[in-house]
C-alpha cells in the first residue's frame, strides 16, 4: 500500500481511539472524509502516477474511504451506548427490566368506524354536524311526521325528563333543525343540503346480546333539486366500501318509517360469505343495515324547505351495529361494559 495512504490510516486509528462523544466524532468525519478532507486530498496526487499504479492507489484509496466511514459508524453506535448507560446510571429509580403498563386507554370501536364515516363523508362535500342529546317532542316525533298517538312511536319509547323533554330515540330527531339551518344558503345560493349528524341514543329496551339502551347512529341527509333513490344508492354504496375496505353490495327492500316516502330497508352482502349464504346471514347472503328513504314532504315542509321544489334522501346508520360487524363483537353490552380487556383490541385501527 501506497506510504501516504497507510500513514492516513494510522493516523485515522489513533484519533477515532481517543475520541470521547458524537461531535468530535463528527469533527473527525469532515476532516477526513469532507469535500476538502484527507482523504478527498490523497486523490489529488493521482495525477503523478503511471496509469498501472494509477489503478491500485485508487482502489486503495476507496478502501480506505470505506474502512474510515464503517469504523466512524460503529463508533457512532458505541457512543451512543455508552450516553444512554451513563443517562441510565444517573436515575437509580429508572427500572429498565419493569413490565410496559398496558392498562393505556384506545380509541372505542364506535369511534373508529363513526371518524371513518365521517372522513367518506367529509370528502363527499357532506358537513359534520352535532346535536343536542335532550330533545323536545317537536325535534323527536311531530316534525318528523309523527303525530302524537301515532302507532310509530311505540317502536321508540325513550327517557322523559319532568319538563316534558326527552333523551333522542334517534338521529333523526336533528333533521328539522338542519333543514332549518342551510335552507336559506339552499334556496339563495342553490348549495344543497349535504350533512350528517353522529349521536348517542337511547332507548326503553330491555338489555340482550342485540339491545341496548344506550347506542349510537348516524343520520344523514341530502337535499337538493331532482335527488332521486339512485343518489342514495351511490353514496351509501361508496361510504360503505370505504369503511369496509372492499365492494359491498347493497340492495333496498321496502320499510316503512313516516319521515320518508318511499322508505327502505338497505342491505348489504353478507361479510362473512360475500353472498353465498352461512348462518351469519340466516342463509340469505344479505345483512340489514341501514333503514333510509326519500324525505316525506310533510318533513321538508315541516323544516321551510318547498317539497315540489326540492327532494332530498335520508339514512339512519346504525354505528353501534356496524362496529359490531366491523370488528365482530357479538355482544352489545361489550360496547358500554368499559372493559379495557375487550375494548382495547381495537387499538391499531386508529
Ligand atoms: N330513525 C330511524 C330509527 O331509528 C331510522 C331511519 C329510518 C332514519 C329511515 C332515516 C330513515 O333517516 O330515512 O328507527
Amino acid at each position: 500500500m501506497n506510504e501516504n495512504i497507510l500513514e492516513l490510516k494510522n493516523l485515522f486509528d489513533a484519533s477515532i481511539a481517543k475520541v470521547l462523544d458524537a461531535s468530535a466524532l463528527d469533527e473527525i468525519r469532515v476532516s477526513y472524509l469532507g469535500k476538502n478532507g484527507s482523504v478527498t486530498g490523497l486523490l489529488k496526487n493521482m495525477g503523478a502516477l503511471s496509469p498501472d499504479e494509477r489503478k491500485t492507489y485508487g482502489k486503495d484509496v476507496n478502501d480506505l474511504k470505506n474502512y474510515i466511514s464503517g469504523a466512524i459508524d460503529e463508533k457512532l453506535i458505541y457512543l451512543n451506548e455508552q450516553a444512554l448507560k451513563k443517562e441510565l446510571e444517573a436515575m437509580p429509580e429508572f427500572d429498565v427490566s419493569a413490565p410496559v403498563d398496558t392498562d393505556r386507554g384506545s380509541y372505542h370501536p364506535i369511534t373508529l368506524v363513526q371518524r371513518q364515516c365521517e372522513n367518506v363523508f367529509r370528502t363527499m362535500g357532506f358537513t359534520i354536524e352535532d346535536y343536542s342529546e335532550i330533545v323536545t317532542d317537536y325535534e323527536c316525533f311531530e316534525a318528523l311526521n309523527i303525530p302524537k298517538f301515532h302507532p310509530a312511536r311505540d317502536m321508540q319509547d325513550t327517557y322523559y325528563l319532568e319538563n316534558g323533554q326527552l333523551l333522542k330515540s334517534h338521529t333523526s330527531a336533528a333533521q328539522n333543525a338542519i333543514y332549518k339551518k342551510y335552507k336559506k344558503a339552499l334556496v339563495e345560493e342553490g348549495k344543497p343540503i349535504r350533512a350528517i349528524f353522529p349521536g348517542r341514543c337511547f332507548r326503553n329496551e330491555n338489555t340482550d346480546a342485540c339491545h341496548e339502551n344506550t347506542f349510537f347512529q348516524m343520520e344523514g341527509v341530502m337535499v337538493d333539486k331532482n335527488i332521486s333513490i339512485s343518489n342514495l344508492i351511490f353514496f351509501m354504496k361508496t361510504m360503505l366500501s370505504a369503511v369496509f375496505e372492499k365492494d359491498i353490495n347493497v340492495r333496498l327492500r321496502p320499510g316503512f318509517f313516516p319521515f320518508v316516502e318511499p322508505g327502505f330497508e338497505l342491505d348489504i352482502s353478507c361479510l362473512i360469505c360475500g353472498g353465498e349464504g352461512c348462518p351469519s346471514c340466516k342463509h340469505s347472503g344479505w345483512l340489514e343495515l341501514c333503514p333510509c328513504g326519500m324525505i316525506h314532504p310533510n318533513v321538508l315542509r315541516e323544516g321551510g324547505i318547498d317539497p315540489e321544489e326540492y327532494t332530498g334522501f335520508a339514512f339512519g346508520l346504525g354505528l353501534t351495529r356496524l362496529a359490531m360487524m366491523k370488528y365482530g363483537v357479538k355482544d352489545i353490552r361489550d360496547l358500554n361494559g368499559g372493559s379495557l380487556a375487550n375494548l382495547a383490541q381495537f387499538t391499531e385501527d386508529k
